[in-house]
């Protein structure tokens, strides 16, 4: 239901932009929400130390309210202000890889309130890179709290495109960079307990990490079906398309192979195929909707597209959706997690002789 005018305001990178910061600053301070472009993927904001902004995003988004934001920051000092007992290693993560695309959760400040925190006692935090960002958050004089900003269980917004699909109408402002660079969600690293744990990979890889702080491990729960993941949100299914959706994973030939196959079968039972290829595979396939998710040999290029795609296949009629797998090492890691969640971790791996 549309309910307020959303002011839709583009980055010029000239002097206009003072502007457009001040307006949305203003908004910020008035318990208002400004979607905003972060280098991974928008961002839906708010005062992260009002209560009843935070409460805002939820409503906005109908994002269940257990499900916790991630406070973004303008100086990495801020981290002092807002978690208690920070770690050493916190602190070299955040000199490694702030300003970017990592997620520290420590144990919260009392100021943070619990509707920021979904009721837990620990705060994620995150000073991002995007210079529209750091201006943003600067210019607001605020810490924000910012989940996505799609609405809840639609992929992550890649453009400002995607958040006016979802949001116009509900928020009151959509700051408009363009498209981002990473393109899938921060990675997540919780250190408030003993042993550092990766709660949700991203374009910071687990071997990054632990270049820089020693052993890191990767939570248990998300890496199956049946897992219980730790960060509330990564329990959810998201980002499913409405046709199903099917990874195949093997050697490469094998895999056009088999999707071949599927193709010709479903088209024979009348249904409409698409097919989620890469570069040097899209040309293989006669499916009826054929997607180019990126570069093979380029992790960056299909992590860009990845939301993209899955977003063009809720507009396109087809009955059923079959998607390459990729290598899950580095970059991969964090493609492969959000496709699973995409597919229901429905998978045929073909190297296994899965052909259920
Ligand atoms: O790249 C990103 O992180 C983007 C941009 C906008 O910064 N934000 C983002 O926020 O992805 P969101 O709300 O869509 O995902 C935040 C994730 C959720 O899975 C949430 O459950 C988890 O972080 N989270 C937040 N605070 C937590 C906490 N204290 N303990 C465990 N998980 C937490
Ligand atoms: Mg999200």
């Amino acid at each position: 239901m549309k309910t307020k005018e959303t002011i839709i305001s583009k980055i010029t990178n000239t002097d206009a932009d003072a502007l457009i910061f001040a307006k949305a600053g203003e908004i910020i301070r008035g318990s208002g929400l400004v979607a905003f472009p972060t280098e991974t993927v928008y961002g839906l904001g708010a005062d992260a130390l009002d209560a009843n902004a935070a409460k805002g995003i939820y409503e906005a988004k109908g994002r269940p309210s257990d499900n916790p934001l991630i406070v973004h920051i303008g100086e990495k000092e801020d981290l002092y202000k807002l978690a208690e007992n920070v770690p050493d290693k916190a602190l070299a993560l955040a000199d490694a890889f702030w300003p970017g695309p990592l997620t520290i959760i420590l144990p919260k400040k009392d100021v943070v309130p619990y509707s920021t925190t979904g009721g837990l006692d620990t705060v994620a935090i995150r000073m991002p890179s995007h210079p529209v960002a750091l201006a943003f958050i600067r210019e607001s004089k605020r810490y924000i709290a910012a989940p996505s900003a799609n609405t809840s269980g639609r992929p992550s917004p890649t453009n400002a495109g995607h958040v006016a699909e979802d949001l116009n109408g509900r928020i009151d402002m959509i700051i408009d960079a363009g498209a981002v660079t990473i393109g899938l969600e921060s990675t997540i690293v919780d250190l408030s307990e003993e042993h550092p744990l990766i709660l949700r990979p991203g374009y910071i890889t687990k071997d990054m990490l632990e270049a820089v702080i020693g052993t890191v491990d990767i939570d248990p729960g998300i890496l199956s079906e049946k897992g219980r993941p730790k960060a509330p949100g990564m329990r959810y299914r998201h980002y499913a398309p409405k046709a199903p959706l099917t990874i195949i994973c093997g050697d490469e030939e094998d895999v056009i192979g088999d999707i071949r196959n599927r193709c010709q079968d479903a088209k024979e039972k009348g249904k409409r195929v698409g097919v989620i290829a890469t570069a040097q595979t899209c040309e293989k396939y006669d499916a009826d909707v054929v997607k180019n998710i990126g570069d093979r040999n380029n992790n960056l290029s299909i992590a860009t597209h990845l939301y993209d795609v899955l977003r063009f296949f809720d507009t396109t009629q087809v009955d059923v959706i079959y998607s390459e797998g990729f290598d899950d090492a580095n970059l991969g890691q964090a493609i492969m997690n959000r496709l699973l969640k995409a597919a229901g971790h429905n998978v045929i791996n073909l190297c296994e002789g899965d052909i259920s």
